[in-house]
């Protein structure tokens, strides 16, 4: 028999991860809710899923919602959290709120597993790359729980097990935020081409078959490897990679990466 999966929020990390997932729709009756009931229904349109509204009670003029039983995907922005009033104990919950640990997941929804990820953008092309941790209010170790909790995460991505709730934090400088900060490197280097005569339209198509061909090769080499086989000794691409050190990409790099994770872990609750 289907769980019911209940997604409180529609912006879009929702619509990342519902868009196409067949995963979802195959495993879950799937529930979608939020403030806004019509930017729910334009949620479920977008994303091609087969989903209903849940349409909560209120209390204390908050939205109060029965998550007895449900497997949850909370996907609002971390105040969001305060929005709501849930009652029940869930199964599991899913939490993509940067900043809000699973002891203030806990102290507003009762459920027997919390999870907490940080997917990104990607998942909307089922290339996610999401770090989480797990913790289990049941008594037994429950390696069922832990293939279905995988499963549910890998149907957006490649999901990676991080060992303390903190390194969900650290892990936006690898992958939470650092799409933003690949799309950068892309503009430059389109930016680049047109500098160096190309058209708008052929940098960029050349950029994206960089990246999408970086990507691939990346899959089977290291990083090094892939910038020593293309610099040849006193050769072109090795001044180019002398400007970059030379200006300090690199560090700028790891210091914004740490700056947006430190942004994350000080405005923690
Ligand atoms: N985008 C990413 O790459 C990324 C990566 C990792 C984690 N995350 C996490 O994903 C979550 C959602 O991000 P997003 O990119 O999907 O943002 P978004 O597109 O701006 O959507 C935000 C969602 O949160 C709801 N919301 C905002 N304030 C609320 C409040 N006070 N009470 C109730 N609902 C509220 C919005 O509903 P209304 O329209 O009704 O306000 C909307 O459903 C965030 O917690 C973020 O930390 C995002």
């Amino acid at each position: 028999m289907k769980k019911t999966l209940l997604v409180i929020g529609y912006g879009n990390m929702a619509k990342a991860i519902l868009t196409h997932n067949d995963f979802i729709v195959s495993h879950f009756n799937v529930l979608l809710t939020g403030r806004d009931l019509q930017k729910a229904k334009d949620c479920i349109a977008k994303c091609c899923i087969e989903a209903q509204i849940y349409t909560p009670q209120y209390a204390d003029s908050k939205p109060l919602l029965d998550i007895q039983d449900s497997v949850i995907l909370l996907c609002t922005k971390p105040k969001g959290l305060d929005s709501f009033i849930f009652q029940g104990k869930a199964q599991c919950v899913y939490s993509v709120l940067a900043g809000v640990s699973i002891e203030a997941l806990d102290k507003q929804m009762k459920s027997c597993h919390i999870v907490r990820l940080m997917p990104n953008i990607a998942a909307f092309s089922k290339n996610s790359a999401t770090a989480f941790y797990h913790k289990s209010y049941t008594q037994q170790a429950d390696s069922k729980i832990n293939a279905e909790i995988l499963a549910f995460l890998e149907s957006f991505g490649k999901a990676v097990s991080v060992d303390n709730e903190a390194l969900i934090e650290s892990s936006i400088a690898t992958s939470g935020s650092s799409i933003a900060f690949l799309a950068l490197i892309a503009e430059s280097l389109i930016d680049a081409g047109i500098l160096e005569g190309l058209t708008h339209a052929q940098s960029q198509d050349l950029v994206k078959q960089t990246f999408l061909g970086f990507a691939t090769e990346l899959a089977t080499k290291s990083p090094s490897e892939l910038k020593y086989a293309i610099s040849s000794p006193g050769g072109t691409t090795i001044r180019g990679l002398a400007i970059l050190e030379e200006l300090g990409v690199r560090g700028a790099f790891i210091k914004a990466a740490h700056t947006a994770a430190k942004h994350a872990r000080d405005s923690k609750k």
